[in-house]
């Protein structure tokens, strides 16, 4: 299977700085070892857009509505990132579960209409500190997938981001044994949802010293790189492992 590094700048970088980080990218993305995908803020869309023209790079947004048009103040909408020419949207972030309250049920609407339109969903999913440390991993895990995939078109590509939420930006990365682990769950999961073909990539604290180690592990197709994805050196480091 094809690996995939996707880099998620979260609300980083206006879109000068966007046009400026590709500028420099572009002479560096021939390292990469899979398809590159970008996450910029909305608002520098755009220039992302216009930057990446004519080359294999790919992008999308962080977030969209589940419809494509109507009276929904600040939301964003996928037929845009469609007509800009994005390929991606990412759903279910844990800061978007978690700052804006966004359902299960939310996201299974937003990974479907994405998909509707001829987009690659990729879907995030990961338990907090507190699941993990009372055992409740895997049934989280398995919930997340099993809600979030529920009205998902099984013939239309969706990627899976597995990010621990205790990981995400704190440095804690998780060791390469509970990465192997959980990929396998999740696997596992999604064979039985139908979803075997999906890519998996793991997210939380990648950096360019732990990426070795961890594209390694089984079921392991990726990264969703945050912080060390805003600076062109460590993104395109991690993407050569
Ligand atoms: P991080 O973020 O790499 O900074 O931990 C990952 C993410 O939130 O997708």
């Amino acid at each position: 299977m094809k690996k995939i590094f996707a880099a998620n700048w979260k609300l980083f970088k206006t879109p000068k700085e966007t046009r400026e980080f590709f500028a420099q990218f572009k002479e560096v993305a021939n390292k990469a070892t899979g398809e590159l995908v970008f996450f910029p803020s909305a608002i520098s869309l755009e220039a992302a857009s216009t930057s990446l023209t004519g080359t294999t790079i790919k992008w999308g947004a962080q977030n969209c509505y589940f419809q494509a048009s109507g009276a929904f103040t600040g939301e964003n909408s996928a037929q845009v990132v469609k007509e800009l020419g994005g390929s991606y949207v990412l759903i279910g972030h844990s800061e978007r579960r978690k700052i804006f309250g966004e359902t299960d049920a939310l996201i299974a609407e937003k990974v479907a209409f994405t998909q509707g339109l001829g987009l690659t969903p990729m879907l995030c999913i990961g338990e907090t500190l507190e699941e993990r440390e009372a055992s409740h991993t895997f049934r989280v895990l398995e919930t997340q997938l099993y809600l979030g995939l529920a009205k998902a078109d099984k013939t239309k590509p969706v990627v899976i981001a597995y990010e621990p939420v205790w990981a995400i930006g704190t440095g804690k990365v998780a060791t390469p044994e509970q990465v192997a682990e959980t990929h396998t769950d999740v696997f596992n999961i999604l064979s039985k949802l139908g979803f075997a073909q999906s890519p998996i990539l793991y997210g939380g604290s990648v950096k360019p010293d732990n990426a070795a180690g961890l594209i390694k592990q089984p079921h392991v197709n990726g990264f969703l790189v945050g912080g060390a994805s805003l600076e062109v050196k460590s993104f395109s480091e991690i993407a050569a492992v």
